[in-house]
């Protein structure tokens, strides 16, 4: 399809446009922060008692596991924006375009425009997994699902990729010397032409937890959660990172340009911090969440980009919004929530916490008993701890990479013959 190691730019105009827009437009930008709702776990609340946790904390994107009708249904008219994802079990499936139609259909066109639904991720992870078939079958069914979305009008509003573990790169350190585990190299490239063509953000997991776990002695602490600390200097580029996060964004960042792709949107589709784990999993503290997640969230909100990327907006999708009681290993990952099943902080976030509830009862008993409507309970947009500030009705839009808006910018722009 593509030949992996020859230089190219991407020439979509929705990622042409994505450099412009940073050229124009950064000053008006606006951050937000996303946030992963996965529901692996028997005593969540119920979907409208969750939309007033997720407005608590300014979140204003959702990345889900599934298509869940119930959280799309609850979610509809509150301008919040959803990544639904198929898992892995489906690829194969998607293969065939009829399938991958009627799954459109009923997933994601039933629920529009209500719901703003603009991304689909097709596969978790599939590359690491080291199954051939799963591997083979992921670009074909990301390809059917574009051509459904293509054939139902859809596409420009809606866009389709996959998410990755950071695992996909053979080096992550330094940042400069970024590069895709060797065996990989074809397959991805394949996939961010992929990106290119139909104007999708690549999707990473970066979790500079499991690098603090691996190894907490030779790993700074401090380093790995944002905290002040000296830093490192690449010895390539000069960059001075002072924190890991955004090392290994890089990292990706100098991978996807060493197989030739060097405008390609990146975004971190899952990072997080454990507030709890078993005896042999360092790290794993309130304290520690709480710093990572609060330093994290007020970093989003300060629009900082990566020392690569200095204008480019941080879009990134915090694991996870609660703990979640069923998932199977380590105690860690069952605790890497922002909040518990009862609604309640699993540790102070820095935000006044809504009124917790038991998973029986709601927010807000049957909607007025408790005197104080979801919404009142919000913090003012004024807040002093910063992160609460990041949403706006702009900053939804703007955020995604092949926005309407976008292409008309770069429709004029390429009227004037600037280019990227
Ligand atoms: C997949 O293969 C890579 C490289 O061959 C290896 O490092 C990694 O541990 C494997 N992962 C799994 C889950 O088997
Ligand atoms: C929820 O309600 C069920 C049945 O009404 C009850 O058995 C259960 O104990 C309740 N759970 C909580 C956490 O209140």
């Amino acid at each position: 399809m593509t030949e992996p190691l020859t230089p190219r730019h991407c020439s979509s105009p929705a990622l042409l446009l994505a450099c412009l827009f940073l050229v124009f437009f950064t000053p008006t930008m606006v951050a937000s922060l996303g946030i992963n709702y996965g529901q692996i776990a028997n005593n969540l609340p119920s979907p409208e008692n969750v939309v007033p946790l997720v407005k608590s904390i300014g979140a204003s994107r959702i990345k889900l596991y599934d298509a869940d009708p119930h959280v799309l249904k609850a979610f509809a008219n509150t301008g919040v924006e959803f990544i639904v994802s198929l898992g892995n079990e489906y690829l194969a499936k998607m293969k065939d375009p009829s399938k991958a139609q009627s799954w459109v259909k009923t997933n994601v066109q039933a629920y529009l425009p209500a719901t703003k639904i603009t991304c689909i991720a097709v596969g978790n992870e599939v590359l690491t997994f080291n199954d051939t078939s799963l591997t083979d079958n992921l670009l074909p069914a990301m390809q059917s699902v574009h051509t459904a979305l293509v054939n139902l009008k859809l596409d420009k509003q809606v866009s389709v990729t996959t998410a990755h573990s950071l695992a996909i790169l053979e080096t992550s350190y330094p940042p400069s010397a970024g590069a895709f585990r060797r065996d990989l190299v074809k397959c991805v490239t394949q996939i961010v032409d992929f990106h290119c063509k139909t104007g999708s953000p690549f999707l990473i997991n970066a979790y500079p937890y499991f690098a603090y776990k691996g190894n907490p002695k030779q790993v700074s602490l401090d380093f790995v959660l944002f905290q002040p600390n000296s830093g490192i200097v690449d010895p390539e580029s000069n960059l001075h990172y002072d924190n890991m996060l955004f090392a290994q964004i890089d990292a990706v960042h100098s991978a996807l340009s060493s197989i030739g792709y060097k405008n390609v949107c990146v975004q971190i589709s899952e990072t997080g911090w454990p507030s709890k784990g078993d005896a042999d999993e360092a790290g794993a503290t309130p304290e520690n969440a709480r710093k990572y997640n609060c330093n994290l969230m007020k970093l989003i909100g300060q629009k900082k980009g990566t020392p690569m990327r200095p204008n480019s907006d941080l879009n990134i999708y915090v694991f996870a919004l609660f703990n979640e009681n069923l998932k199977p290993g380590p105690s860690s990952e069952r605790n890497y929530g922002l909040f518990k099943p009862d609604g309640s902080q699993a540790y102070p976030l820095g935000v006044p916490a809504i009124n917790a509830v038991s998973t029986n009862s709601s927010f807000g008993g049957s909607g007025s008993d408790t005197g104080t409507t979801p919404s009142a309970s919000l913090p003012p947009a004024s807040s002093s701890s910063g992160y609460l500030a990041i949403t706006s009705d702009s900053g939804r839009r703007l955020s995604r990479c092949n926005s309407l808006l976008l292409y008309l910018v770069a429709f004029i722009s390429l009227a004037l013959h600037l280019q990227c």
